[in-house]
């Protein structure tokens, strides 16, 4: 490897250089969306043209289907046939809760107040089919304390949801200690990975976890339409989800419509169609995330985030993300009377953040560098008034 290409692995100014919106805009948006690289633009331009040339290159499309389980099975230390390939989360959660069988003894599902919309809604879709829905709330520093799940879960719980990293706070839960609480009391335990996948590591057997979820739009640098849910090895034969489709088959090209027969593995999570372009831009996306590593990723980001609290401290401004050992990952939400205003403020700066509840959301990935740090303290400080 040449210098240069050395570079353009690093995280910081190196890889920054893939992504063309840095010229001129200061993106500490990944918590939304990532940035578009020149590799995942490439990406959609190869999968058009093979279009063209080939016309339906359905063998390679499967193949490249298969690569991208592959390359998510690499990013959480798991084997391809604990991966299912989905459109998104919420098709892989509610493929999983359609398999759970809710017997009158276990018909109980627990959910942090920190699930993304889609999980929390799935959950209580199941009160049509008998399940009572709990959640556990957070205390008002923004944590949630283990013992509040050890509360919730009992012995009639069939499924604990939580959530790696909470896109409304930042807040970094110890989802290994929860998979804990969920098998001391026989339950199944999924994790929420989509703000962690890219930033944290993860290391799905490590952590414990039945499933583990996540999708490429955000710290994975892709685009909205693929998603992933890993299923622990040994589960697949106890579940079998009513929510399918032909691709979930165990023998896909049999073309049998006279049974329902699902594959032996997580493919029995997968649905129709396999979303071919987003697997192209997905794969260039998480191909880049493999190339600079998570724990560089992850230890360059830690650096830019202390460098954020600290001038957010200097400024006076009440950062909402705990900020206990462990706690923080690369999203600082900041406390601001009118959020919105303030994101448009920073916007008209050519600064792109986010808001949620009452907060302003900073996120930082693999191509931030000191220099967005400081630009966006520059820009908190000329709108001070916005933050709370
Ligand atoms: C934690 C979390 N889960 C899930 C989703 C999205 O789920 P889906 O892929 O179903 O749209 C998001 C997206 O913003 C998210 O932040």
């Amino acid at each position: 490897m040449t210098a240069s290409n050395r570079l353009l692995h690093a995280p910081g100014v190196g890889v920054r250089a893939r992504f063309p919106i840095f010229e001129h805009t200061t993106y500490a948006n990944s918590c939304s969306q990532g940035a578009l690289s020149q590799d995942v633009r490439r990406a959609y331009e190869e999968y058009l043209a093979g279009w063209d040339e080939h016309g339906a290159e359905w063998g390679h499309w499967v193949e490249r289907a298969e690569s991208a389980r592959a390359a998510f099975a690499r990013l959480v230390n798991a084997d391809p046939a604990e991966i299912a390939v989905t459109t998104s989360v919420s098709q892989g959660v509610s493929g999983l809760v359609s398999a759970l069988p809710l017997d009158p003894d276990r018909r109980k599902i627990v959910i942090s107040e920190f699930e993304f919309p889609t999980v929390g809604q799935i959950a209580h879709a199941q009160e049509l089919r008998g399940a009572e829905v709990v959640h556990v709330r957070p205390e008002p520093d923004g944590r949630i304390p283990l013992e509040r799940f050890a509360e919730a879960i009992d012995e009639r719980t069939a499924l604990v949801c939580c959530t790696a990293i909470s896109y409304r706070t930042g807040y970094r839960l110890d989802v290994a200690e929860v998979a804990r609480l969920a098998r001391e009391q026989g339950a199944l335990c999924l994790a929420d990975s989509y703000q962690a996948a890219g930033a944290i590591p993860l290391d799905a057997h490590a952590l414990g976890v039945d499933f583990l979820t996540a999708g490429t739009v955000k710290y994975l640098l892709a685009s909205a339409g693929l998603a992933f849910m890993y299923v622990r090895s040994g589960l697949h034969e106890r579940l079998l989800p009513t929510q399918t489709g032909w691709f979930a088959d165990e023998d896909i090209f049999r073309m049998d419509i006279s049974d329902y027969s699902p594959a032996g593995d997580a493919r029995r999570f997968d649905s129709g169609t396999p979303p071919v372009p987003n697997i192209y831009a997905g794969l260039a996306g998480m191909g880049i995330v493999a190339e600079v590593g998570v724990e560089a990723i992850e230890a360059h980001v830690r650096g830019l985030v202390e460098r954020l609290l600290a001038g957010l401290d200097e400024l006076g401004a009440t950062v909402a993300t705990p900020r206990g050992a462990g706690e923080l990952g690369p999203l600082v939400c900041v406390a601001s009377t009118d959020e919105r205003a303030l994101v448009d403020a920073l916007l008209a700066e050519r600064v792109v953040t986010s808001e949620r509840d009452s907060n302003l959301r900073i996120s930082l990935h693999l191509y931030n560098v000191e220099d967005d740090v400081a630009t966006l303290l520059d820009a908190l400080a000329r709108h001070r008034a916005l933050l709370a």
